[in-house]
């Protein structure tokens, strides 16, 4: 029942390789590189290239955040290399939450498919919040770059689907880049005035070291 409302919504979004060819099905033997992977032989590709059928099976909840992502970009669909599009499920179990996050390389429409979702997000030029109560249906556009975040904000679970401006928009969570490496203890406390102890017990919590 969703499925028309969202297929509508990316095939409006931008093409960045329609000038120069119908379509560059990705070709996973060699790296992806900046203008995304190379193109598979013509030949070989088939229809199902352009299908992915990963988006309707729930992700895997059972995690701190309650909470799971799963993407459909370039690196999963073959079929949206060079087309400037891509797309992800996610999945709030009740109490989830998407921590602060930014997607470095595409902007972002949310799509409330189930449930109540309260996302926001915060402007870089001074750090305003945007932040609503979305219900089934409702769509929100995040600006490209920014930090932003989706809380399960009912008592049943929540589901959107999120469609992006490029095919590799890339996803970094930021409680996962401050507390999930070897980024030393001190160095953190420095450049964020967290106190040792709290950053200790995040780095114990998500798997960081140091
Ligand atoms: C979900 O993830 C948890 C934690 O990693 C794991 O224990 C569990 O087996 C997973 N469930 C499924 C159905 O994969
Ligand atoms: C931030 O920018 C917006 C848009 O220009 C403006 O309306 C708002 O007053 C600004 N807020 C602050 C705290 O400067």
């Amino acid at each position: 029942m969703i499925f028309p409302i969202f297929f509508t919504f990316s095939l409006l979004l931008s093409s960045s390789l329609a000038s120069v060819k119908d379509f560059c099905i990705a070709n996973y033997k060699s790296p992806e590189g900046p203008a995304g992977y190379s193109c598979k032989k013509p030949a070989k590709v088939t229809v199902d290239d352009f299908v992915y059928s990963g988006l309707g099976i729930p992700g895997n909840t059972t995690n701190i955040f309650k909470s799971a992502v799963t993407p459909a970009f370039a690196a999963q669909f073959p079929g949206v290399n060079g087309l400037g599009i891509s797309f992800a499920r996610l999945d709030l179990a009740v109490g989830g939450v998407m921590p602060l996050h930014t997607h470095p390389r595409g902007s972002e429409i949310l799509l409330v498919a189930q449930g109540t979702i309260i996302a926001g997000f915060i402007s870089s030029a001074n750090n305003t919040v945007y932040r609503k109560t979305l219900k089934k249906g409702d769509i929100m556009a995040i600006p490209q770059g920014l930090l932003h975040f989706q809380v399960n904000g009912d008592k049943t679970p929540a589901l959107a689907f999120v469609s992006f401006s490029s095919p590799s928009p890339g996803l970094q969570i930021l409680d996962l880049a401050l507390f999930q490496n070897d980024l030393p203890t001190e160095l953190i406390a420095q450049t964020t005035v967290l106190d040792a102890a709290q950053i200790k017990k995040l780095k114990g919590v998500l798997g960081g070291t140091n």
